[in-house]
């Protein structure tokens, strides 16, 4: 594994990071989340990334992780990095959603307590809210590292005006936003515009979530819909619908070229992220670990030519 500062902070992560939104919950099978996240550690991936409402059911990643966590690796955590957000719907009332003083400082606590962790490496705020002033989320990210609760807090899916804004708030107590995470894919650019020169301007890491478009960046769907896959299952946020024509033949081309280049198109999908300059981490999820290990193999190459870099915008144009 590779390892790159986090902006223009003291903190490397891995270029591979592990997230737990699927395949970690109560639904899923324990002991193949066990396996994933044994082999992600012993290949050097030492960010977990997690949030109060992974599962189904909601909480559940969390309780399993502090499982896995406990029962054989409780004497790693010094070399981790785990994180955890709040911000979407996690229990009834007007308390368990959003970005309230109120939602978040009660939610670290439940996360704290369901993974049985003393501190969050990363807390983010889930999402900007436009009901609750910036300065009272702001507040208690700044309050919640204070206490020891946290040692970095992040952003995620925040407007860029509002991200610049929380940035300065933060700064003015002296508490650094550390990183902004945010979807970004061959698929989705949307960053590019920015939030990406916003972060890189202002010293932020940039993590990615979704790099491979929940699997439709891969050899999952180039012959139609598996039967075992997100997009198959009713509980993900993957439709059927979302594997159209169109997108098939954009995967059937780019896999054409990742093939030359000798990698799959999960690892090619990958590589084009990391050779951004801007980009600190990819967070990849996995339901096998042959999936996992082959996208910690895209660290293999990451190097593009102009004519690869061109043959995939007239792709996905
Ligand atoms: N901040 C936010 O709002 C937010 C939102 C979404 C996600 N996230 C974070 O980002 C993490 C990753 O998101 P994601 O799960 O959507 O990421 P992703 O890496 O784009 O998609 C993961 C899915 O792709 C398939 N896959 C992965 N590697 C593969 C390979 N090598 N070959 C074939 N198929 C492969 C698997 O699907 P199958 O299950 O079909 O096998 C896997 O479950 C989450 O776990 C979470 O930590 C954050």
């Amino acid at each position: 594994m590779n390892y790159k500062y986090c902006g223009t902070s003291g903190l490397q992560l891995p270029l591979i990071s592990l997230g737990l939104w699927h395949n970690f919950g109560d639904v899923d099978d324990f002991s193949l989340a066990t396996d994933m996240i044994l082999h992600a550690f012993e290949q050097g991936i030492t960010h977990f990334d997690l949030a109060n409402n992974y599962g189904p059911s909601p909480g559940s990643a969390e309780t399993n992780f502090g499982k896995i966590l406990h029962s054989h690796l409780k004497n790693h955590r010094d070399e981790m990095i785990i994180s955890s957000k709040a911000g979407y719907p996690m229990w009834n009332g007007p308390y368990g959603d959003g970005g309230s003083r109120k939602y978040l400082m009660a939610s670290i606590d439940q996360s704290l307590k369901r993974t049985g962790l003393d501190y969050f490496d990363i807390f983010y705020t889930h999402r900007y809210d436009a009901q609750t002033p910036l300065e009272e989320t702001v507040q208690a990210l700044i309050d919640m590292v204070k206490q020891g609760k946290t040692l970095y807090v992040g952003l995620s899916r925040y407007p860029a005006d509002k991200a610049r804004q929380a940035y300065e708030m933060m700064e003015a107590q002296h508490v650094r936003c550390l990183i902004y995470q945010d979807k970004y894919n061959l698929l989705y650019r949307e960053p590019e515009a920015e939030l990406m020169p916003l972060n890189a301007s202002m010293g932020k890491g940039f993590i990615v979530f979704s790099p491979l478009a929940q699997g439709v960046l891969t050899n999952r769907y180039l012959n139609g819909i598996p039967e075992n896959s997100r997009a198959a299952k009713g509980h993900g946020a993957l439709q059927t619908s979302d594997i159209t024509p169109d997108v098939i033949a954009k995967i059937q081309q780019l896999n054409v070229l990742a093939e030359k280049r000798g990698q799959t198109l999960a690892e090619m999908s990958l590589a084009w992220l990391l050779h951004k300059k801007e980009v600190t981490s990819v967070i990849v999820g996995a339901s096998s670990v042959k999936q996992l290990q082959d996208n910690i193999d895209s660290i293999q190459n990451f190097d593009f030519t102009p004519d690869e870099l061109n043959r995939i915008d007239t792709i996905l144009k």
